[in-house]
C-alpha cells in the first residue's frame, strides 16, 4: 500500500543551502533513493543526486539519512515509520557541488598517495606465486565499493579539516594494510602508514566498520592489526640495534 513521506532534503550549493520540505509518494518494496528520483520527476527537476547501479554495488549514492551515513540505494523506506519525518543531506566530509552532490577528489587524492604494489626484482607478472591462506587474508578488504562512507564518517576529518592532509583516512589505511599483508611486495608498509597515512591518528573509535555497506571489519581486520604491527617493529630489539648503529 502506498503513502506519502515527509521529507526534508538539503538543497544548495558551495554558498550554502538548508532542508527543504517535501511530501512524496512512497510505494511498498521502494528505497530512499527511489523517492529522491520520484522528486525529481514530480516536484524538483533539479535536483542534484549522484547515483549509478541501484544495487550498491558502485559506491555512488552516498548520503546522510536521518543524519546517519549510508547508501540510499539500500536504505529501505520499510525501514521508517510512515509518519516520520526523513532528512537526507549530503555526506559532510567533502564539500558540496551542489544539493545531494559532494566533491569527493579528496579521497581520489589519497588513493595516488598509496605506492603501488612492489613485487621483488626478478618475479614477472605471471610468475607470482602465493598460498591460499595470504589470498583469502586480503579477501575481505577488495569488497571495498569506494563509496567514501567510512572516510566521511571517521572524526580524525569530518571535525577537523587541517588532519585531511596527513591523515588517507580508513579506507586507504586499510590499502595499506593489505599491501603489508602480501607476501610479495617487497615495500615497508609500515612506515608507509605511519608517515604518509597518519595510522597514529585513527584512535580505534570504530565508526568506519559501523557505516560500510559491506561489512568489512575495517578496524579489526585492517587498522588494529596494522598497528600491532608497526608496535612490533619499533619495539622490536633488532630493529632498535639496527637503527642505533646505522645513525651512528
Ligand atoms: Fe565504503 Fe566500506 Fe569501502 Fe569504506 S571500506 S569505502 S565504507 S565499502
Ligand atoms: Fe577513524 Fe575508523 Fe580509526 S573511524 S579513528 S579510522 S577506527
Ligand atoms: Fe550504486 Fe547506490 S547507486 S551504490
Amino acid at each position: 500500500m502506498g503513502y506519502q513521506a515527509k521529507f526534508k532534503v538539503w538543497r544548495g550549493d558551495a554558498e550554502g543551502g538548508d532542508f527543504v520540505d517535501y511530501r512524496v509518494d512512497v510505494e511498498e518494496g521502494e528505497v530512499v533513493l527511489d523517492i529522491m528520483h520520484r522528486l525529481q520527476a514530480t516536484q524538483a527537476g533539479d535536483m542534484a543526486v549522484r547515483w549509478n547501479c541501484k544495487a550498491g554495488k558502485c559506491g555512488s549514492c552516498s548520503a546522510e539519512v536521518n543524519g546517519r551515513p549510508r547508501l540510499m540505494c539500500m536504505t529501505r523506506m520499510s525501514t521508517f515509520g510512515e509518519d516520520e519525518e526523513i532528512s537526507v543531506a549530503p555526506i559532510r566530509t567533502f564539500p558540496v557541488i551542489r544539493d545531494l552532490v559532494t566533491d569527493v577528489d579528496f579521497n581520489y587524492a589519497k588513493a595516488r598517495e598509496v605506492p603501488a604494489f612492489a613485487p621483488p626484482e626478478g618475479v614477472a607478472p605471471g610468475e607470482y606465486r602465493m598460498s591460499q591462506v595470504d589470498v583469502e587474508r586480503s579477501q575481505e578488504f577488495r569488497k571495498c565499493i569506494e563509496c567514501f562512507l567510512c572516510q566521511n564518517v571517521c572524526h580524525v576529518v569530518r571535525d577537523h579539516e587541517e588532519n585531511k592532509e596527513p591523515f588517507s583516512g580508513p579506507r586507504f589505511l586499510m590499502r595499506f594494510a593489505e599491501l603489508d599483508m602480501h607476501p610479495l611486495d617487497v615495500r615497508n608498509r609500515k612506515e608507509d602508514a605511519q608517515e604518509e597515512g597518519g595510522l597514529g591518528y585513527c584512535n580505534i573509535t570504530k565508526c568506519c566498520t559501523e557505516v560500510c555497506p559491506e561489512h568489512i571489519k575495517i578496524t579489526d581486520n585492517a587498522l588494529i592489526p596494522m598497528k600491532e604491527r608497526v608496535v612490533d617493529r619499533k619495539y622490536d630489539p633488532l630493529v632498535w640495534l639496527g637503527k642505533k648503529i646505522f645513525k651512528r
